[in-house]
């Protein structure tokens, strides 16, 4: 077999099984953590074990572990696809993999023993963010290499989008990351007070922007078109839909600082841009769903499209409820409260979570040589087992986050709290389990996939990835997509 002639899967299917792999162990720990607000004294008294060393050991998972291994996997395999060309180098590519396999062990092991730079989703110790940085520039180096080298003049929309999160995550990563090592295990932010904050939220809001929302729009680009079978809806509002999203988000950071010591002109642009924001966002997620025009009927019998649909459902909803939640007014009521925790988990279960479901059902099949998956009825039975787990997940949230916004607000005739704050976590109690429950749901989901992904590939003969002969350049995008 002539490797050169072929596209690289041996890297996406890497990819792909440490994003099923990753998901278990990221959601495992997830459930955990909300058993643990339930029944505190699943801590054991062991340090390693106890939640504040455990949650950020959820996030990493999740995010950077589950989510950008997708992100890899999806990337690399759309752009060989759409470029009708092998990777730039199988060697840098490899050197991605076991580069980012040897970041996640490492945070697996450091932040449950507490080394940590005390910023969210920036946690990692300095050695770690430098090995970051080089997985990172190495796969912008496999990324940008392999556009140059296209066989096909037009740059598809997906490849826009995986761009602009390679780049900007680069960039928010080398700015926040800026730190002044001490010890080997200990640093200091180069920057201080509300300065650090806000670059601090700078990078946070943009690590939703380009991770969890820019990077997976990818998918929906590439992967809505092909499970429909049916052009974008749009191509042209795709485009513009990409300008205006990361020129929006960047201006958004501030959200997450209201009524806090950043000036309140600041706090007042993030509200403004993030109500903005719900333009393009809604504009993608109606170009996504508008696809299916004339499809409908395949969503009946269709599990991989319902994972792709519903998705898009879901980002629109998190991103309806993120611009409210920018509104100064509700945000005094919803921050600090669980509300933000059913925020995040619509959009990180619904959105994150389902894209990148359904994108791998779609891939896993062609990487493993075969038609389909093993079991559809598996994919089916996921499906619904993980749309209840989201909803009893969000529902649960949402009604404990108001109720614990208005009991911590409520005041007597004489200007006394109503309530002691013992008595919110008390009544939150209820919803902590019913959580709890909607996470082991969704979770038997994740392990459903695990088993039928290991059913597909076990005897699986390795697709070669024969990549077509090119006579003529395809001049509409539609047909790259068509194509590829
Ligand atoms: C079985 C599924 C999951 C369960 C049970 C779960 C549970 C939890 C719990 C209990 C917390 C801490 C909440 C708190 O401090 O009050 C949390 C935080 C978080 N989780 Fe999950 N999670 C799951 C899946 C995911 C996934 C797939 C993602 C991302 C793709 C994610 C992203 C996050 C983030 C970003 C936070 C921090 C939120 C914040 O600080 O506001 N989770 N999760
Ligand atoms: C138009 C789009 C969006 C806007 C304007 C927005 C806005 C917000 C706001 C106002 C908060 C609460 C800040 C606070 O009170 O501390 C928040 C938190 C959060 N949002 Fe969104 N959101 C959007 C979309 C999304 C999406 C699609 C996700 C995907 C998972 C997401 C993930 C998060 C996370 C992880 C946090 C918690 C940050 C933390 O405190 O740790 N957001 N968002």
């Amino acid at each position: 077999m002539d490797t050169e002639l072929n596209y690289n899967y041996k890297i996406v299917r890497q990819f792909t099984i440490a994003t099923v792999v990753w998901g278990v162990v990221g959601m495992l720990v997830g459930v955990f953590i909300a058993a643990q607000l339930a029944w505190p004294e699943l801590n054991f008294d062991i340090p390693w074990l106890t939640y504040g060393r455990l949650r950020p050991l959820h996030t990493n998972a999740v995010i950077f572990a589950f989510g950008i291994c997708g992100l890899f996997a999806t990337s690399y395999y759309v752009v060989q696809r759409t470029c009708q060309v092998r990777l730039f180098s199988d060697k840098l590519a490899a050197f991605t993999f076991w580069g980012w396999q040897a970041v996640l062990v490492a945070a697996a092991i450091t932040l449950p023993m507490g080394l940590t730079r005390g910023k969210e989703y920036a946690e990692l110790e300095w050695p770690i963010t430098i090995l970051i940085a080089m997985v990172w520039i190495v796969y912008a180096v496999v990324f940008f290499g392999t556009l140059v080298r296209r066989k096909v003049q037009h740059i598809y929309v997906a490849n826009w989008f995986f761009g602009g999160y390679i780049i900007a995550v680069a960039l928010l990563h080398i700015v926040n990351g800026a730190s002044m090592p001490a010890l080997p295990w200990k640093s200091y932010s180069a920057y201080s007070g509300v300065q650090d904050a806000m670059i601090q939220w700078w990078y946070g809001h943009n690590a939703v922007g380009f991770i969890l929302t820019a990077g997976y729009l990818g998918m929906v680009y590439y992967f809505i078109p092909k499970q429909a079978e049916r052009p974008i809806y749009s191509y042209r509002l795709s485009i513009v839909h990409f300008w205006a999203l990361i020129f929006t988000y960047m201006w958004a950071g501030p959200h997450h600082l209201h009524y806090t010591a950043l000036p309140d002109w600041t706090q007042s642009i993030g509200m403004v841009f993030s109500l903005i924001l719900l333009a393009p966002s809604w504009g993608g997620m109606i170009n996504g769903v508008m696809t299916l025009s004339g499809a409908w009927h395949k969503l009946r019998s269709d599990p991989i499209l319902k994972f792709l649909i519903v998705s898009l459902s879901f980002y629109g909803m998190a991103t309806f409820e993120g611009s409210m939640m920018s509104i100064k007014t509700i945000n005094s009521l919803s921050h600090y409260t669980d509300w933000g925790i059913a925020h995040v988990h619509s959009g990180a279960l619904g959105w994150v979570g389902f894209i990148t479901i359904g994108s791998l059902y779609y891939l896993i099949p062609r990487l493993a040589g075969k038609k389909e998956m093993w079991s559809i009825h598996l994919i089916d039975t996921h499906f619904w087992v993980a749309t209840i787990g989201v909803v009893l997940y969000i529902a649960s949230m949402w009604i404990a986050g108001v109720m614990q916004g208005l009991m911590w607000r409520a005041v007597n005739a004489d200007g006394t709290l109503t309530y002691t704050f013992a008595e919110g976590v008390k009544a939150t109690y209820p919803y902590y389990v019913i959580r709890f429950s909607g996470g082991l749901l969704y979770l038997s989901g994740m392990l459903v996939m695990a088993y039928n992904t290991f059913m597909t590939m076990r005897d699986s003969v390795p697709a070669d990835g024969r990549i077509p002969t090119l006579r003529t350049v395809p001049a509409a995008p539609a047909a790259v997509a068509a194509r590829s």
